[in-house]
């Protein structure tokens, strides 16, 4: 076969370019994404495991049968469209002033979620890494979006800071959505 390519001059080249193509190919339907059920997923997530559900049965086209990839890139979207909401109500918040210690700690939590290096620049990377599945690559930028909520609403434990806002269920929602991605995140690293 080798000698018959050689001798018609074919470059062997991109003879092995697409036997790499054709394996990638069959290797990548080989192993589409597993099916989760709903219940068994919001099991790992505590306290929420209602919340969870509403959240993953309201997926489009509904969540039966879906595979685990399709109902994180699901909440992925959920993720984004809390983190968009919350940093909507911040500035709604800093707009109509107020106390400036409450208004500095605002102006932070706007910078964590939606600055240059803010949880909302992480959303678009998590989905081109989930698509490429490169699940630690998803579970990193989930990790940063998780400290940048953090470290919004951690400021408030300072006692002196009474928060008089609803920002506590906007940033709740936020840690929902992740805890809710994690727990689908535990089935891309269990055989
Ligand atoms: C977060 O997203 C869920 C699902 O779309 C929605 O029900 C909830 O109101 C959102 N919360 C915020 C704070 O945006
Ligand atoms: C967040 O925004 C979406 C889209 O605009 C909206 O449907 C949802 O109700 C909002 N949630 C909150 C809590 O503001
Ligand atoms: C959140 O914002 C504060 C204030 O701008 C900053 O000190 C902190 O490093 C930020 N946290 C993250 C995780 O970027």
């Amino acid at each position: 076969m080798a000698h018959f390519i050689v001798n018609n001059n074919i470059k062997p080249f991109p003879l092995i370019l697409s036997l790499a193509l054709v394996f990638l190919f069959f290797h990548a339907s080989s192993c589409a994404a597993k099916v989760v059920e709903v219940e068994e997923i919001c099991s790992k997530t505590g306290d929420i495991s209602s919340y969870c559900k509403a959240i993953l049965n309201s997926k489009p086209g509904g969540a039966k049968g879906s595979d685990i990839d399709s109902l994180a890139q699901f909440t992925i979207e959920v993720l984004r469209s809390n983190i968009t909401n919350t940093t909507t109500f911040l500035k709604s918040l800093i707009a109509r002033g107020g106390d400036p210690d409450l208004l500095d700690v605002y102006d932070g939590c706007l910078d964590n979620l939606s600055g240059d290096r803010g949880a909302l620049n992480e959303i678009d990377r998590m989905q081109q890494s989930l698509k490429a599945r490169s699940y630690k690559a998803v579970t990193t930028g989930l990790n940063k979006v998780d400290q940048d909520n953090a470290d919004c609403f951690n400021d408030f434990k300072d006692p002196a800071l009474r928060d008089p806002s609803a920002l506590p269920q906007y940033t709740r929602q936020i840690s929902q959505a992740t805890a809710i991605i994690k727990a689908i995140s535990t089935f891309w690293f269990s055989i």
